[in-house]
């Protein structure tokens, strides 16, 4: 069976293994202290925005869409963007290599296992299965993608069309994300000079997330509240579940939207704005009856680029408030903390 005896690592069992044991209870290690499990979402009135960019590239309408994404950025460092020119079709196609890729018996799937968050591509399970005293139910396959050239032949080589399929998507998601940055930057006033060629020269990580159905969902996450390191990440996903966290720290649900795709601003966003934005904190809850898979792409300056508040934002009413970091820094953080902990901007946080 799956998880058991003859694979290299017999230490390793997926959540993909356990619900297809039809296991009756999650296993104790999965188990929420009952503070941090999943509250039912307060029935908040808010809707959550949701962005049409065809009118990104209108001289005329450019400057209406980028005061929708000011608001959406400083209300909830979140919004959902329609329109945005990637068709359907990749969206789906990514979809399917990726249900493909889980899918496979974990035979298959081992000589990608890693719990090294420096290796290039790794499959695994929780946030690091080698790691976590407490588990989260998700298996996750993620890969650098960009240049694509540079990367694609350590993608997985089965489902065959793996490496077409979420390689259209990854490119696409590539081009949308440098216009949205760059929106978002000129929203805060930033003049792009020369980080223009450090956004072209950036790293995106792509995280394919598969929650399985679970049999306690009241009980665990399938991913704990954290927010992401970079500039920012687009989350394309096939159903609801992801949940993120206001400025009265309640949990909203994400709708989902056929076709959308969701953004959320990242800790490098934050570290610019000298907080005049916020990274958005979020979850990952379970169903027991559906599984879930989210496509998220992490996209952030290169990897050894320090990035600081920017001079511009800074002054006597604002003095700077963080220090300085790269994407190196964040992975060398979680490398030896577990995010589940604590979270890696307080780490550099400045207090006055
Ligand atoms: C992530 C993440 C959310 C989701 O991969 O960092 O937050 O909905 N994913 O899978
Ligand atoms: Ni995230």
């Amino acid at each position: 069976m799956e998880g058991d005896g003859n694979c290299s690592n017999n230490l390793f069992t997926s959540a993909t293994t356990l619900t297809k044991m039809r296991v009756p209870h999650v296993p104790q290690h999965y188990v929420l202290p009952p503070s941090q499990r999943p509250n039912p979402t307060l029935d908040i009135t808010t809707t959550l925005p949701i962005i049409d960019l065809s009118s990104l590239n209108h001289a005329s309408q450019r400057s209406l869409t980028l005061d929708k994404i000011q608001m959406a950025s400083k209300g909830f460092g979140f919004f959902q963007v329609v329109d945005h020119g990637i068709p359907l079709s990749i969206m789906n196609d990514a979809l399917d290599a990726a249900k493909e890729f889980f899918n496979l018996s974990l035979e298959e799937k081992m000589p990608l296992l890693s719990d090294n968050v420096h290796d290039p591509v790794r499959y695994g399970t929780s946030l690091n299965h080698a790691k976590d005293k407490v588990h989260f139910w998700r298996d996750f396959i993620k890969h650098y993608s960009h240049p694509i050239s540079e990367w694609i032949h350590l993608w997985p080589s089965n489902p065959p069309s793996y490496k077409d399929k979420m390689g259209n998507y990854a490119k696409a998601v590539q081009v949308l994300q440098k216009q949205l940055v760059e929106a978002i930057l000129e929203t805060l006033g930033l003049n792009l000079g020369n980080l223009q060629e450090e956004l072209e020269e950036g790293n995106q990580l792509m995280t394919t997330n598969f929650y399985p159905a679970c049999p306690e969902p009241d009980l665990t996450l399938g991913m704990p509240p954290h927010s992401d390191y970079g500039t920012l990440t687009i989350l394309l996903q096939n159903g609801p579940g992801l949940q993120l966290q206001d400025k009265k720290k309640n949990w909203l649900s994400v709708p989902f939207v056929e076709g959308a795709l969701i953004v959320q601003l990242g800790d490098q966003i934050e570290v610019m704005s000298n907080g005049q934005y916020k990274s958005v904190v979020h979850q990952v809850t379970l169903s027991a009856e559906n599984e879930r898979l989210s496509i998220a792409s992490l996209h952030s300056l290169p990897l050894n680029k320090k990035i600081g508040p920017a001079p511009e934002l800074v002054d006597e009413q604002h003095p700077v408030s963080y220090k300085e970091f790269s994407f190196r820094d964040f992975l060398d953080f979680i490398s030896s903390n577990n995010i589940a902990d604590g979270r890696f901007i307080d780490s550099i946080r400045k207090t006055a």
